[in-house]
């Protein structure tokens, strides 16, 4: 009898659900059994753990969040941590495993089956979309439109009170939110992780707008380390730029919810069928993604060593749109 177990770890993504429900149906199909493991890798360490069903999953699809729910867990990163989440998974005869996250889900994954050996399929379900071997990661569509009514909006105050807002989204070591987010968004400038960008070049090119008469501007930031970094790239500013009123937005953890768009929901699904079907064809300590519309499978080795960098043409988009 096949066992599978499902869980999420890390910074939940919407779209998750619509992962898990595909994963659940999917291994039902192929007549293994299924388990949901609660609150990431601690739910495993814990043994939280149950029996789900094809009805477990009943209208989930269109919810951001989680079901399974979600965690960072510091045990995991122990030997004694995995240790006990192997214990929970041989007692229950576990003989795959999906994980739903990011980059520190697959470096715990990557790890737990160099020591213990359990067949796991990654699935990249992240809003930064920062993960090597897929063209796009689980919620960062839903993640970008977000940011987009969020802009569409402050467009509008901005316009009327003719004013420059920074604007700061998510992404704080990958500046795919940014990037999109400015195009989308029609920003003036765009302060990317990537790329190093002095307050004085900010400074000169919202003055080269201003030249050509723009009364209002949106400069887009990616969050630093810790949230606020477009305040201080702010006062910088406006200690430059006196003859304008300068406000800040910080989008934050509203990017991280909300019902996922089509996209993600396609996405999710395949993905999710994806794993099942990696793991009942023997695959292991693998991540399933997406490239050029086909299922690929890439080893979770090189999804966490490898990087994704930001396409060249979209910064080169941004430069030439927002004069
Ligand atoms: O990795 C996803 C992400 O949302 C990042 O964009 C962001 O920097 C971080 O998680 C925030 O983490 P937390 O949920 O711990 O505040």
């Amino acid at each position: 009898m096949k066992r599978i177990a499902i869980l999420t770890s890390g910074g939940d993504a919407p779209g998750m659900n619509a992962c898990i429900r595909a994963a659940v149906r999917g291994a039902i199909y192929y007549e293994a059994e299924v388990y949901g493991i609660n609150q990431g890798y601690q739910g495993l360490i814990e043994n939280d753990m149950f029996r789900m069903y094809s009805h477990s999953v009943s209208n989930i699809l269109q919810h951001g969040g989680t079901i399974l729910k979600s965690a960072r867990s510091e045990e995991f990163k122990t030997k004694e941590g995995r240790k006990k989440a192997y214990e929970n998974l041989k007692e229950r005869e576990i003989t795959g495993m999906v994980a739903i996250g990011g980059d520190g889900t697959f470096t715990g994954a990557h790890i737990f089956y160099e020591e213990f050996g359990i067949p796991i399929v990654g699935v990249p379900g992240t809003i930064d979309n920062d993960i090597y071997g897929t063209d796009k990661t689980i919620g960062f569509d839903t993640a970008v439109n977000t940011t987009l009514d969020a802009i569409d909006k402050i467009r509008d105050t901005a316009d009327s009170h003719g004013r420059i807002f920074f604007i700061e989204v998510m992404g704080r070591d990958s500046g795919y939110i940014a990037i999109q987010s400015a195009i989308g968004g029609g920003a003036e400038s765009v302060i990317l992780p990537e790329k190093e960008s002095t307050p004085d070049d900010i400074v000169n090119h919202l003055r080269d707008g201003m030249r050509r008469d723009k009364s209002f501007s949106i400069v887009v930031v990616a969050e630093r380390d810790v949230p606020g970094y477009a305040v201080e790239l702010a006062k910088k500013v406006s200690e430059v730029i006196t003859n304008k009123d300068i406000r800040v937005t910080i989008l934050g953890h509203i990017q991280r919810g909300g019902s996922p768009t089509s996209t993600d929901r396609t996405l999710a699904s395949r993905l999710g069928l994806g794993a099942v079907e990696g793991l009942i064809d023997g695959k292991t300590n693998q991540m399933v993604g997406i490239i050029n519309d086909k299922i690929v499978y890439t080893s979770l080795h090189d999804a966490i060593t490898k990087t994704k960098p930001l396409n060249p043409d979209l910064i080169r988009a941004m430069k030439i749109l927002s004069m």
